[in-house]
């Protein structure tokens, strides 16, 4: 299967509960983009920004991550602490010149596949609507 040139969009799921939530989607049969490429982490606390860097660096135009719901986390507080992570990130893009809408975080549990498919055709229609990540564009030219 070849890769698509756009929009690329990649979620980090938490297997306890999103990746859980994007298996119950697929099961229930609901639609959402087939450009979004999942990756299943052991939590969202284990994500680093720099994963989240070099995701928008390889050219996806949107990333998000989805975990546990708050109280939830299986490590605790990894989720809080990937939410925070997000935040703070999501300024530093502004500060670099992308847009901040590009990467977000979301909490889905393993019964809400509805819930993530939703998900997944908001980060698409971000895409969409941002274009192409211009981080990609600038690699592509070098
Ligand atoms: Fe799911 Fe931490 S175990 S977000």
């Amino acid at each position: 299967m070849t890769e698509p040139e756009f929009p690329r969009v990649l979620g980090f799921c938490c297997r306890w509960c999103s990746y859980a939530g994007a298996d119950l989607a697929g099961a229930m049969r609901l639609q959402y983009p087939p450009e979004i490429r999942i990756m299943m982490v052991p939590c969202t606390g284990r994500v680093d920004i720099l994963h989240i860097l070099r995701a928008l660096e390889l050219g996806f135009d949107t990333v998000f991550l989805s975990g546990c719901h708050e109280g939830d986390c299986h490590y605790l507080a990894g989720n809080i602490k990937a939410k925070k992570r997000v935040n703070k990130l999501k300024k530093d893009l502004e500060a670099m010149g992308l847009e901040p809408e590009r990467l977000e975080m979301f909490h889905v549990s393993s019964g809400e596949g509805p819930k993530f498919a939703e998900v997944c055709r908001e980060m698409y229609e971000r895409a969409v609507k941002l274009g192409p990540n211009p981080v990609k564009r600038k690699a592509q030219a070098a």
